[in-house]
């Protein structure tokens, strides 16, 4: 099985294709037909067990180009019958804190660290973590987002390499990363609801 390094590899080349196609030397932001492209080949991976258990794998939505891209953990049940990022209970509430926030859900790019259901919806094991980073790199190259949140240990240990979002939270990191709660915590706990809706807000007035 190749390493995370030689995907990054692979990666890159298929840019660089698309690059050489284009008779373009540089990529400024990948258009919607490349996206597509990688969306394919999201939909269609079998570099870890997860796909074997997936009825969807759910790449992500929203505009590309992007201002603001949104990182959570992994696809639950719903999203995994309908392909669809967030569309379950933490969803529900995802969408609810926009609202808040005053940010319109079509406006920003939703994914999740790893691309395929977990079964039962366990933790995404290191493993899948490293298989699948090189997509959501990919679509970080592709879509140019100016700010990133990243929702939840899981985004910011892949990202980031770093845990402890309760510390982190409300932090702009490397000018370009925003910590703060997944949705699936708030749901938990409510009374988080409040930071996170305010750590949503710094997206909407972070300067784009
Ligand atoms: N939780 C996530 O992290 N991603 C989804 O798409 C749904 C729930």
């Amino acid at each position: 099985m190749a390493t995370g390094f030689e995907q990054i590899r692979t990666f890159r080349y298929f840019v660089k294709k698309k690059i050489i196609n284009n008779g373009n030397e540089k990529v400024i932001f990948m258009d919607h037909v490349d996206l597509r492209h990688l969306d394919q080949q999201i939909c269609t991976c079998h570099l870890c067990p997860l796909s074997e258990g997936r009825k969807r794998a759910v790449p992500g939505s929203g505009p590309a180009p992007t201002d603001i891209m949104l990182v959570g953990e992994a696809p639950g049940k719903e999203e995994d019958l309908t392909g669809e990022p967030f569309v379950g209970r933490a969803g529900r509430l995802l969408d609810a804190a926009l609202v808040q926030a005053g940010l319109e859900r079509s406006k920003v790019f939703i994914t999740s660290v790893i691309k395929c259901r977990p079964p039962q919806n366990r933790k995404p094991k290191k493993a899948e973590i490293d298989q699948c980073r090189p997509y959501l790199q990919a679509q970080i190259e592709f879509l140019h987002p100016k700010i990133i949140c990243l929702m939840g240990n899981t985004a910011t240990q892949a990202v980031l390499g770093r845990q402890g979002v309760t510390i982190l939270r409300g932090q702009i990191l490397q000018d370009r990363f925003l910590v703060t709660y997944h949705p699936a915590a708030v749901l938990r706990n409510r009374n988080l609801m409040n930071d996170f809706v305010s750590d949503l807000k710094r997206l909407n007035t972070w300067e784009l």
